[in-house]
This record gives C-alpha cells, structure tokens and sequence, in this order.
C-alpha cells in the first residue's frame, strides 16, 4: 500500500470518529453516551429516570447507570468459578453466567450492582459472589487452581442431616409432607420458614416445591440475590444497604461494632454463625472470597478497604440466634 493511500484511509477513519462523536452530541440529552443500548430517559419530580433494555426494564434512577453485563462479562464469571464444570465438581453443567444476568434484572432497577458509579458496582457484585462462591465452594487447601477457584460446586447440601421442618411455623409456613428443607441454592436457603418466605417475595411456590432451587440456575440466583437486598427484619439493613452505604448505624449499631462495608454483610446474612466469634475460618472463607474475587475482576483487594470494615470478628449480631436461623 502506497504512503498516499495510508493517508487518505487515515484522514477517513478521523472523520468517521468525528461523525461519530457528533452524532453522540446530539443524543445526549435523550441517551446515556457512552453505551450501546438506547435508553429511555424521563424526569420525574426533578431526578433523572432511566429504562434501558431487558436488563434494567423498569422506570428508575439505576438504571441510568450502567447494567451488571456493561462491566462483568462471561469471560469474568469464567474466570471466578474455574472449576465449576470440572468432572469432580458436583453442580457441573448448572450454574451459568446467562442465567446470573437473567436474575439480575429482577434487581439491577432496585439498585443491585447498579448503585454508585462503575466502581461501586463491580465492587459490589464481587461482594456479593464471594459470599456465593464460598457458600457453594467444595475447594480445599491442596485443590488444583487453589482452594478460592471452587465457587459454585454445589447446588445443594448433599447429605442433609435433617429434614430442616421447623413445626413453630406451621400455621405460616407448613412442611408439605414428604418435603426436605435442606440447604439449596448460590446463598443457600435452609427450612421451611425461609422457603416460604423467599418463594412468596419471588411468586414461586417454593414452600411445597424447594426442588425448584436445584432445577433452575436462574431462580436459585434470584432467591440469592432476594436475600442480599432485603433485611431479615423490618428496620435493620439489607446486605447491599449496608455494603453500598445505603444504611446509617445508629449509636447501638456504633456499640456492637456495626459499620457500613463487608463485615456488616456477613452480619446479616449469617448473624453469630459467622459474626461475634473473632477470627475464625469460617468467616475468613468468605472474605478471602471476596478479595480474590475483586483481584480477578482486575479492581485489586487493596480497594476493599482497612481490615476493620472487612471483618466481624468482634461485630455484635443483629440477630442473635436464639431461635434457629438461616445457618450454614
Ligand atoms: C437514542 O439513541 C438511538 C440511537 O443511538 C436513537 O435511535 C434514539 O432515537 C435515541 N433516543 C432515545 C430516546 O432512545
Ligand atoms: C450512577 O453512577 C454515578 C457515577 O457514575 C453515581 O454518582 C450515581 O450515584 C449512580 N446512580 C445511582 C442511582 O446510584
Ligand atoms: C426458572 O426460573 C425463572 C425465574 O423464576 C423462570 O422465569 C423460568 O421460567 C424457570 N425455568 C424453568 C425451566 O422452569
Ligand atoms: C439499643 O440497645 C439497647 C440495649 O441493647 C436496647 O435496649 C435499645 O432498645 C436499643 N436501641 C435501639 C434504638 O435499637
């Protein structure tokens, strides 16, 4: 190719990129600019509301941002959950990153991996998958690709040691006869009281059909993903409250050592299971999830912030388990 052509070819593609930033201009009031699909945007009341594609289809503030798969594509979940398929791994061929996107849509409108910037949200989704992926891991210290590459192993709880019917909430939730309430799922669900209340917030009868959990990637997802935005009593934080920074302690909060990051999370998700016990595996499983998490999707785990945000070695439960709780 003659110097000549190279130059012409040259000035072309300048102008093609001119064009193309032209063209962004004059969309920018009615479409986000930098991404690709179109997006509906209306001002109700003064703030900026967003509609955009299947993955965030409801009118509302997130979805102005941008959505889970702008960030966290295939290749990524690939990277996180290695092993997951592997021959000895006893979910292979379950999980995928199709039916993770899917689930999500019921949550990114509410602002799950879609609150705070670019950041936050990466920072957030790798919050939230380390907790699944030390939940369903089956890697031990001398596993091929090292014992973090095991998340999402499991489905379910292979040899439950009962049957996990709790008679205290048989007028709410009754065990339907013949039905085991082990633990299922990416944040695995445990008794009936807990079947029946995710199946009611999803619409799907879990509390007669809890098998649902261990046929279907996408809902077992979605009931996870239930449990990190919601609170487990009316008054306290969701999970993603308190991990984006949503939720202010209050000075009893302050007392018990309660704070907005990481550690809070595994509070409310597994209370004095995990929390309250100083420095335990148990809970060092779950936040050298996170970190090795948060290193592959290229953030690096030195953004996770000072150790005391990380842990709850010394965190007062917001509910003490008394009664049996969601365990694990
Ligand atoms: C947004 O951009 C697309 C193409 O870039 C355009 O077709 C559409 O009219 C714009 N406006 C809205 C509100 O979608
Ligand atoms: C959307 O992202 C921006 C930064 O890009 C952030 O400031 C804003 O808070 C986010 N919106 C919501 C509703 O979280
Ligand atoms: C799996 O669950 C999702 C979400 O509840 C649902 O939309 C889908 O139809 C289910 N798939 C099958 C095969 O039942
Ligand atoms: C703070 O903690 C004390 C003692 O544990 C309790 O009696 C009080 O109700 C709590 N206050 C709030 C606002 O939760």
């Amino acid at each position: 190719m003659s110097a000549l052509k190279m130059k012409v070819l040259g000035f072309m593609v300048i102008m093609l990129s001119i064009s193309a930033i032209a063209k962004g201009d004059e969309n920018e009031n009615e479409n986000e600019s930098s991404s690709k699909p179109p997006i509906l945007v209306k001002m109700v009341k003064g703030k900026k509301m967003c509609v955009k594609d299947w993955e965030c289809n409801v009118l509302s503030r997130f979805c102005c941002n941008l959505t889970i798969s702008d960030f966290f594509e295939t290749y990524q979940f690939e990277n996180l959950f290695s092993k997951r398929n592997s021959p000895v791994a006893h979910s292979a061929g379950f999980w995928d990153y199709k039916s993770f996107i899917i689930a999500s849509a019921l949550f990114q409108p509410l602002g799950f991996g879609t609150t705070g910037g670019k950041f936050m949200q990466m920072k957030e989704i790798a919050a939230f998958l380390g907790h699944v992926g030390s939940k369903t891991s089956c890697g031990y210290g001398v596993a091929t690709g090292g014992p973090l590459a095991w998340g999402l192993c499991y489905n379910k709880e292979l040899s439950p040691s009962q049957d996990y019917c709790d008679d205290y909430f048989k007028l709410t939730y009754p065990c339907s006869p013949g039905v085991e309430y082990y633990g299922r799922g990416a944040l695995p669900i445990y008794w009936n009281y807990n079947y029946g209340k995710i199946g009611e917030a999803l619409k799907v009868d879990l509390l007669n059909h809890p098998e649902y959990i261990e046929q279907n990637a996408t809902l077992a997802f979605q009931a996870a993903m239930w449990q990190w935005m919601n609170p487990v009593k009316k008054g306290q934080p969701s999970a993603h409250d308190a991990f984006v920074g949503n939720w202010k302690p209050t000075k009893n909060d302050t007392l018990s050592k309660r704070v907005p990051g990481f550690g809070t999370t595994m509070n409310i998700l597994y209370g004095d299971n995990v929390c309250n016990q100083g420095d335990i595996d148990s809970m060092n499983n779950i936040i050298s999830h996170y970190l090795y998490y948060l290193d592959l999707m290229g953030i690096g785990r030195e953004e996770a912030g000072p150790h005391e945000l990380l842990t709850c070695a010394e965190q007062k439960p917001f509910n003490p388990s008394s009664s049996p709780a969601a365990s694990s």
